[in-house]
């Protein structure tokens, strides 16, 4: 299956729940939440502030933005129902408020927010050109511009030369992104569509409990057998292997991610 979050409102409702589900476990891993939390701390963060969280899934990123005590108010916006439906319903904060809708069409005035983010969205569309000129058009003059986003090509699980379980992190690569370039490429596009004073961070990810790491290698290797890369035995060894390394305390991973902050205007 391709990358399912490139076309949301047409996969199956089953699997938007199930999706839904694992963005909500991906939020709870507390190494995550250290990474999200270091790099919020390091935007601008002046009083009354109006933010945009665009492809927000289930909400998990809109909350800790809603705990900032300088948010006035945060709009959270996705194309999937079924996410934003659970949005609403794990919400508990009076001042946010979340919308069905395209990041490439925001139905929104210009010039209407503070600050605009895209967490673990833009490697997961076509064309993310598009996204970053609309949230060009919501901003206000001096509003931060925030992306954070993994680096695809630089994760790795293997623990040696030709280490087999490699081959299930690599194929998702290209079936779990749409650019696994894309924050390599990043700054040049944020510079050439006029945003200002571009600045990158990088944190790793190293699966201190392993789950959502080994996760995505089982995933991989399901994905290396569809694509008749592997017989369905070799997939059924790779992901033996994995789990065995998690239980000898062998699994080693580390996912690179990045953060940017760029200013309109
Ligand atoms: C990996 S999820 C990240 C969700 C959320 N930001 C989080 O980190 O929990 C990618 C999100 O991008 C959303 N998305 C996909 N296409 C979109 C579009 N055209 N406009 C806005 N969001 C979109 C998906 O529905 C999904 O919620």
């Amino acid at each position: 299956m391709r990358d399912p979050y490139a076309n949301i409102a047409k996969v199956d409702p089953s699997v938007q729940r199930k999706l839904g589900e694992s963005l909500e476990i991906r939020a709870a891993d507390l190494e995550m939440r250290g990474i999200v939390d270091a790099y919020l701390a390091k935007l601008n963060w002046p009083d009354g502030m109006e933010v945009l969280e665009v492809g927000c899934g289930t909400g998990a990123v809109t909350r800790l933005l809603a705990e900032r005590p300088e948010v006035k108010k945060v709009t959270g916006i996705d194309p999937s129902r079924i996410f934003v439906e659970k949005a609403r319903s794990l919400n508990t904060h009076p001042h946010v408020e979340f919308v069905v809708g395209d990041g490439r069409d925001l139905p929104f005035s210009g010039q209407a927010f503070d600050m605009v983010v895209f967490h673990t969205v833009l490697g997961h569309v076509p064309a993310p050109e598009r996204f970053l000129e609309e949230a060009g058009r919501v901003l206000r003059k001096g509003g931060q511009l925030v992306i954070f986003d993994g680096d695809y090509m630089s994760r790795s699980v293997a623990i040696r030369e030709h280490d087999p379980l490699q081959a299930c992190v690599d194929i998702m690569k290209s079936s779990n992104s749409q650019n696994p370039w894309l924050v390599r490429q990043l700054p040049a596009m944020l510079t050439a569509l006029s945003f200002a004073n571009v600045q990158a961070e990088g944190y790793s990810y190293v699966g201190k409990d392993p789950s959502y790491m080994l996760d995505y290698v089982l995933r991989g290797a399901d994905r290396l057998a569809d694509a008749g890369i592997v017989s369905q035995e070799a997939a059924a060894a790779l992901k033996a292997e994995a789990r065995q390394r998690v239980r000898d305390g062998r699994f080693f991973g580390l996912f690179p991610y990045m953060s940017f902050r760029a200013i309109w205007g």
